[in-house]
């Protein structure tokens, strides 16, 4: 099994709380490699080929201007099948429904806004987090 590199962002609602840390955290306590890590601010252009796939649909636009609405924490992991392991951690797109013990089912929660903002980001596939890759650490 070769390694494998993902993108992870704490999204913008995750650094506003303070979630960070406690976030990479869990990643590199799981046993993950962090080998990129920085503070940012996206553009919409970034967002545009990010979300490439979304374009359209209804949450879009909204996603987007969450994306903008304050600074990312972007990292890349490292390790035997991290994109699968980083989903795992992470839990599904839902906070309400997301298990218990990720990311998303302890930390999260629907705030009632257009999209649901889920506190972190992780890539799909190795296509994704090469693609990715590119586009936040250019
Ligand atoms: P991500 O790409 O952020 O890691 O999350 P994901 O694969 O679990 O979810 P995806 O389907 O790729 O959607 C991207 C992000 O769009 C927002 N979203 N909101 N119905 C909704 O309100 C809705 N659907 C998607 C979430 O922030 C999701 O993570
Ligand atoms: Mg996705």
């Amino acid at each position: 099994m070769s390694i494998e590199r993902t993108l992870v962002l704490v999204k913008p609602d995750g650094v506003a709380r303070n979630l960070s840390g406690a976030i990479l955290a869990r990643i590199e306590a799981k046993g993950y490699t962090l080998v990129e890590l920085k503070k940012t601010d996206a553009t919409r252009a970034m967002l545009e080929e990010h979300y490439a796939e979304h374009v359209g649909k209804p949450f879009y636009e909204p996603l987007v201007e969450f994306m903008l609405s304050g600074p990312v924490v972007a990292a890349i992991f490292e390790g035997q099948r991290v994109i699968e392991g980083f989903r795992a951690l992470a839990g599904t797109t839902d906070p309400t429904t997301a298990a218990p013990g990720t990311i998303r089912g302890d930390l999260g929660r629907d705030w009632g806004l257009k999209v649901q903002q889920n506190l972190v980001h992780g890539s799909d596939s190795v296509e994704s987090a090469e693609r990715e890759i590119a586009i936040w650490f250019a």
